[in-house]
């Protein structure tokens, strides 16, 4: 197998016939190294031999080891290594947030979140670095796109307003604080950026009442009240608290 890879390489259909042929090979070394050896030649007959070796030997230790291992390379490869080491379900909330960011909020905060001149004055503030996006605080992000925010913020006012998102189902809202967490608030790894719709749900419920946007102020004050800010004893919120 071993001596095959070069040719594996180059697609030879033939000496990827051959090895497929080990499939079944009473040996977990010769079926977990035909798994390495296969898992990036690009032919559909190496990737149906993958599959079926990872289908057929679900109880070896080695070979569900090996395809997680594999996995991981490849969504490094593919994402990137902050976001490819990321459990699957986390990546594609920041992912589908990432684009609705792209096509929508970038209009008034700029595309990468720096914030937008508009003859001459700002419109929206950067979001790089806020501290309502800190990834120890769940909520703020949350209670912001549910119902917008009026400034002035930090001193300073601009030309638009943050309207409020709460048409949006909870999927959206969840994606699209999952991913200015993520790319903003300082996000580090082995502590999830992300939200789940379950929590924007008890925040919407728990705000039901109201129909005004936030100001700073009442924003800071939850904070401090749940102990969601970050002080000198690292980050202490990681629930939600609505
Ligand atoms: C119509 C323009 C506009 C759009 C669209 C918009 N925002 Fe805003 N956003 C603002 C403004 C303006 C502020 C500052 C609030 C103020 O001063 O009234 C703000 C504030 C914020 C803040 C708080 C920043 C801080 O430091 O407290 C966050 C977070 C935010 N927006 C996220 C988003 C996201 C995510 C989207 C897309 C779903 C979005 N905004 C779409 C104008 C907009």
């Amino acid at each position: 197998v071993w001596i095959s890879e070069r040719y594996l390489k180059l697609n030879e259909s033939d000496v990827i016939n051959k090895v497929a042929e080990l499939k079944n090979d009473p040996s977990y070394d010769v079926r977990v190294q035909l798994l390495l050896s296969l898992y990036n030649a690009k032919s559909e007959k190496a990737k149906m031999v993958v599959n079926e070796l990872i289908t057929e030997n679900t109880a070896n230790d080695m070979i569900s080891f090996a395809k997680s291992a594999l996995d991981r390379n490849e969504n490094v490869r593919t994402f990137g290594s902050r976001l490819g080491n990321m459990a699957a379900n986390d990546r594609n909330l920041i992912l589908a947030g990432s684009a609705t960011f792209k096509s929508f909020c970038s209009s008034c905060h700029g595309p990468d979140g720096k914030g937008l001149a508009i003859g001459g004055t700002m419109a929206a503030p950067s979001l790089a670095g806020s501290k309502r996006l800190a990834i120890a605080d769940r909520t703020t992000a949350v209670r912001i796109l549910l119902h917008g925010l009026t400034g002035p913020i930090e001193g300073k006012t601009y030309s638009s307003i943050m309207p409020s998102m709460a048409a949006n189902s909870d999927d959206w809202i969840a994606q699209v604080a999952s991913y200015v967490r993520y790319e903003f608030g300082g996000y580090t790894r082995g502590v999830s950026p992300v939200v789940t719709p379950q929590d924007v749900r008890k925040v919407r419920e728990a705000n039901s009442g109201r129909d005004k946007a936030w100001t700073i102020t009442e924003l800071e004050n939850k904070m401090k009240e749940e102990g969601s800010v970050q002080g000198a004893t690292g980050q202490t919120s990681r629930q939600v608290r609505p």
